[in-house]
């Protein structure tokens, strides 16, 4: 179905196109070329780490990032109500991912009900900023990982230039995972980093992201030297192209982000008069770049009901996110079930992310408005 307002749409400007355009014609270094180190260096001043690498998806980061911080069995703390990713990765990295509660405001873990599923195999917590937000706990939750000894790797996907307190999101933990996926603030397509202080971790990564291979001869295309392989590794390198991509989408970002904020503050103000709903909430000392405009109904079947009315209209909305643990690979392989997060599959039930993109006009904020009102109002 071609959707008449979709749920996103990407924002470029020419010199994206010129960006990709230099590489092209460069008829070289498409792969490992210098725009991507580039890119790095930039990604991790914006986040103000010392160190970030690009990987080739945020799975693939994600999974490259456990691996760097030796997770390999045991437990990680995850929350059900996330992209599948975020478990996926987990499992991949050969651990059990063991879901915990989240609160209904930030939609972020709860960090009480974190404690509750640390166990002696517990290795990681790995919190989710939601949607453009801060997760709202993530100072109790780094707290909770420091008590325990445990690693804190933050899935902050969705959530590049979200700050808490000042404080940027994906500084808290060990290190932090960013996707450049296509309904992401900023995006190449597909493609992802991890953001860390540690070199030890910095390190790791590079051999994983690129099979264990040492490459102090300088890089592998440009060498005639023999190299070495010192562990099994992938290939989730990032292309030359996307990292110009990206790096192009960076310039713009403070625009980006405010153009969205915009679009988000109008449908906040007009929204939040209709009865039987909530709009995203704005947390005090909290900047949300909202990557995703996701409104929480009182009532179940008020949200099943927009849902099907926007959809005839030709607005498309979305659950982001249904329970993971409800999941069949989930259910089927680690045994979980309905009941085992009351609060998480009662919140999903009643959330619905509307269409938000940089160039959304007033006119069709209006008409998603109108006709919300006008089905429930
Ligand atoms: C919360 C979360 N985690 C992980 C991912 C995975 O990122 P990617 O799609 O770049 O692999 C996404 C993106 O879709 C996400 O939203």
């Amino acid at each position: 179905m071609k959707w008449k307002i979709p749920l996103f749409k990407i924002y470029w400007e020419n010199d994206d196109i010129e960006s990709v355009t230099k590489v092209i014609q460069r008829g070289t270094y498409w792969a490992i070329g210098p725009e991507i180190e580039q890119l790095e260096t930039e990604i991790a001043q914006y986040i103000g780490t010392k160190y970030a690498l690009s990987f080739n998806s945020g799975t693939s980061a994600l999974h490259a990032d456990l691996l760097a911080h030796n997770i390999n069995d045991g437990e990680v703390i995850v929350p059900s109500f996330t992209f599948i990713a975020t478990a996926n990765a987990v499992v991949l990295a050969g651990a059990k991912p063991v879901f915990a509660e989240i609160e209904g405001e930030s939609y972020g873990l709860d960090p009480e009900n974190v404690k509750e599923k640390i166990t002696k195999k517990t290795k990681a917590i790995i919190p989710v900023h939601y949607g453009g937000g801060p997760c709202k706990e993530i100072e109790a939750i780094r707290e909770i990982a420091e008590d325990y000894k445990l690693i804190l790797v933050e899935d902050a996907a969705e959530s590049l230039g979200s700050k808490i307190n000042g404080k940027m999101i994906g500084t808290f933990g060990h290190s932090s995972m960013f996707s450049f996926c296509q309904n992401k603030i900023i995006t190449c397509g597909e493609g992802g980093v991890i953001a860390t202080d540690q070199e030890d971790v910095y390190q790791k990564l590079k051999l994983i992201r690129s099979h264990g291979r040492v490459e102090t001869q300088g890089d592998y295309f440009s060498t005639t030297e023999e190299m070495d392989y010192v562990q099994v590794g992938y290939n989730y390198r990032m292309t030359t192209i996307s990292a110009a991509l990206v790096s192009s989408q960076l310039k713009k970002i403070d625009k980006i982000i405010d153009m969205r904020r915009k679009k988000a503050l109008y449908l906040n103000e007009k929204l939040s008069k209709i009865k039987g709903l909530k709009t995203p909430v704005e947390l005090k000392n909290s900047y949300n770049v909202y990557q995703l405009y996701t409104i929480q109904f009182d009532d179940e079947s008020d949200k099943d009901k927009i849902h099907n009315h926007l959809t005839n209209l030709g607005i498309m909305t979305k659950v982001y996110f249904e329970p993971v643990h409800l999941k069949t690979f989930y259910c089927k392989n680690f045994g979980y079930h309905k009941g085992n997060l009351p609060k998480t599959e009662e919140l999903s039930k009643k959330v619905l992310t509307l269409p938000l993109y940089p160039t959304l006009s007033n006119e069709e904020m209006n008409y998603i408005i109108d006709s919300i009102e006008n089905c429930i109002g």
